[in-house]
């Protein structure tokens, strides 16, 4: 199936204050669009939040599913910043769900559940979900040659879940390139193993066949040297907090994620890896 529950847990609840530390302020851990090159890492988070809300055509009347909400940070854009009156999210977190209910927000539901078995009586009139097609399949279920048909199962739910003529807009993490030499290939395993166990970023050729019968792909964007720059940034960040993460959290724990966002910048640099958009239109027929 996907990444367990406590892998999950492994990923995303180290510690709500952790994350606080080095992610922007409204808690996206996914990569942000700079389009112009001048904005800061709060307003490429808020133009990512953007281009999926119109990728969605989101109104304030919409109802709306995030899939993999993390700390709510696209759920919270569209109720405060665009109006929209009711938005639900599904994340396997339980401090990122603790995090989304203490903001109290009214217009925005959320439960701890696995969308593998997400099965609500209700339809959608648009689907986002960002960054969380990394956790559908595993690195051994892709040796097994299981990543397409997994990935088709992501979208045939997602198919199923939306109303018709409805959109699925979705933000993923890719896999482009292996690198050569022993120290990349062992600084990628160790990001996949200890900081993401159970998960496996997709190839973009491997979204493109799975889309296929449930969804048209509309539009497609890659933003590789965006998310170059958040992960520079986000290291920054954690690199500036290194004394108090040491004090607070110990040193294996900030000398882990300097490892990774450390290598995350190496793969965006060296087209290891890229982050693709998709606007994709639910196909009725
Ligand atoms: C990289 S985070 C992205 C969070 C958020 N979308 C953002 O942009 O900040 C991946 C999210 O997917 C969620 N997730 C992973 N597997 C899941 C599953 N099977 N069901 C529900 N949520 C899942 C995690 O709990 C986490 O919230």
């Amino acid at each position: 199936m996907t990444s367990k529950h406590q892998d999950i847990e492994v990923s995303y609840s180290v510690s709500n204050d952790f994350f606080k530390l080095w992610l922007d302020k409204n808690m996206h851990y996914t990569s942000a669009s700079y389009l112009t090159g001048d904005e800061d890492l709060v307003q490429a988070q808020e133009q990512k939040a953007a281009i999926l809300h119109d990728y969605g055509e989101i109104t304030p009347d919409s109802l709306v599913l995030d899939i993999g909400c993390g700390w709510g940070s696209f759920l919270e854009y569209i109720v405060t910043r665009r109006g929209v009156k009711e938005a639900h999210g599904v994340t396997l977190s339980t401090q990122q769900l603790a995090w989304i209910h203490d903001k109290h927000l009214p217009q925005i539901k959320t439960w701890l559940q696995d969308f593998n078995t997400w099965e609500p009586d209700w339809l959608y009139d648009a689907i986002v979900s960002i960054e969380m097609v990394d956790h559908i399949c595993s690195p051994a279920q892709a040796r097994q040659g299981k990543a397409v048909s997994l990935y088709r199962d992501y979208f045939r739910r997602a198919h199923k879940l939306l109303k018709p003529g409805g959109v699925f807009a979705c933000q993923a993490i890719l896999s482009d390139r292996v690198p050569r030499n022993r120290k990349d290939l062992e600084d990628l395993a160790f990001t996949a193993d200890i900081i993401f166990p159970g998960g496996r970023n997709p190839r973009l050729e491997e979204l493109i066949m799975a889309v296929r019968p449930y969804f048209e792909i509309e539009e497609l964007r890659t933003q590789r040297a965006s998310y170059r720059r958040t992960t520079k940034l986000w290291w920054d960040g954690l690199k500036a907090h290194q004394a108090q993460i040491r004090e607070t959290f110990g040193d294996q724990l900030y000398e882990d994620y300097d490892r990774y966002l450390g290598t995350c910048v190496r793969c965006f640099d060296q087209h290891w890896s890229s982050d693709v958009q998709l606007k994709l239109r639910r196909c009725d027929i």
